[in-house]
């Protein structure tokens, strides 16, 4: 009768040694599986005669029992250690300091577009925009190059796979059809049509690349149409505009005559700082000219009564200028070693 207490000694002794939940199974099976201690004694009990057997079946049952209490009371117990572990190994110390937000920055040439839409948004030119895949009519046709003219090949251009109707925008020129057109239409029951004032930022492309020209470049394109509009509006308006730009009225600012179909007459815009390491060369910064009166007709702008001029600055050169960066291809790698130093 004392085997039963020595054996709920030992089942308590072998389950408290278990360290984990393997083991603990393999002392369970010891005392109550189907060979086990407990199921021996249980088994004997057949030999017996009936008066024994009542009182030693209680007995063996009650060991049984004890057991049983002991297994799951070490069951619950490892649970918790594990629990406990799990917890000490995730533990978060709120009061450690956080470990730095890498703050990002906005692309030299991004900074630039917003620079330059600021400047000549306070002097009420809104930004318009049109497609990136745009058709061969707007790129080339309404800005007065029609098919097969020379002028075509002043731009390398991208053409989409199997079609020549369209292409990658080569210039940022089409915008101006597309809002003229908008703008006349718009405006087509009134006598006089208001002055249309656009700026068109944004990504051209061409089969281009080298230090200073990347297949895929930004261009601004400026358009003031109205009654008046001279020539002598645009020198103001640029000679400000890049007066302010580069922060300095120590800029001289030069209109060399040139050719672009689109306009008449032409002129490419060179600067050159009166100080610095860039003092005293010029650079070609823009093309502009007054409004051809072909392009006017494909805007549904009657020449004879509006005149006006468009401009298209290069704001990766000016971006190169403010920063003194010496070659375009850096600002399209995003390498963050460059990047990082605009933050
Ligand atoms: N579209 C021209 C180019 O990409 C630049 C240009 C020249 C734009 C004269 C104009 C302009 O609006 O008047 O080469």
């Amino acid at each position: 009768m004392d085997n039963l207490g020595q054996l709920v000694d030992e089942a308590q002794a072998a389950f408290a040694a278990a360290g984990d939940g393997a083991a603990l199974e393999q002392a369970k099976a010891r005392f109550l599986g189907k060979n086990g201690l407990v199921t021996e004694q249980l088994k004997a009990l057949g030999k017996l005669a009936p008066d024994e057997k009542r009182e030693r079946g209680a007995a063996v049952n009650r060991a049984k029992a004890a057991i049983e209490a002991a297994l799951d009371a070490h069951r619950e117990r490892l649970r918790e250690a594990a629990l406990d572990a799990q917890l000490a190994a995730e533990r978060l110390d709120v009061s450690l300091p956080g470990r730095g937000a890498m703050p990002g920055g906005l692309h030299p040439v991004s900074r630039t577009l917003e620079r330059i839409e600021r400047l000549l948004h306070s002097i009420g030119f809104a930004v318009a925009d049109g497609p990136e895949i745009e058709t061969d009519w707007h790129n080339f046709t309404a800005l007065n190059v029609p098919p097969n003219h020379p002028a075509r090949s002043m731009q390398d251009t991208f053409f989409l796979e199997g079609r020549n109707d369209v292409l990658l925008r080569t210039h940022t020129s089409p915008v101006q059809i597309r809002a003229m057109l908008a703008h006349a239409e718009r405006h087509s029951a009134l006598d006089v049509m208001p002055d249309l004032r656009i700026i068109a930022p944004g990504r051209v492309y061409r089969v281009d690349s080298d230090a200073t020209h990347s297949p895929m470049f930004h261009q601004v394109e400026g358009l003031w149409v109205g009654e008046r509009v001279s020539f002598a509006d645009l020198k103001g308006i640029v000679g400000d505009f890049l007066r302010k730009f580069f922060e300095t009225e120590e800029l001289q600012v030069r209109f060399r005559p040139s050719f672009f179909p689109f306009t008449e007459p032409s002129a490419e815009i060179d600067v050159a700082f009166m100080s610095g390491a860039l003092e005293g060369h010029w650079l070609e910064v823009a093309g502009c000219g007054m409004v051809h009166p072909n392009v006017l007709r494909s805007g549904n702008i009657d020449p004879e009564r509006y005149t006006g001029f468009a401009f298209g600055f290069g704001p990766d050169r000016l971006a190169m200028l403010r920063y003194g960066v010496n070659d375009l291809r850096l600002f399209f790698e995003g390498d963050l070693r460059f990047l990082s130093q605009f933050r």
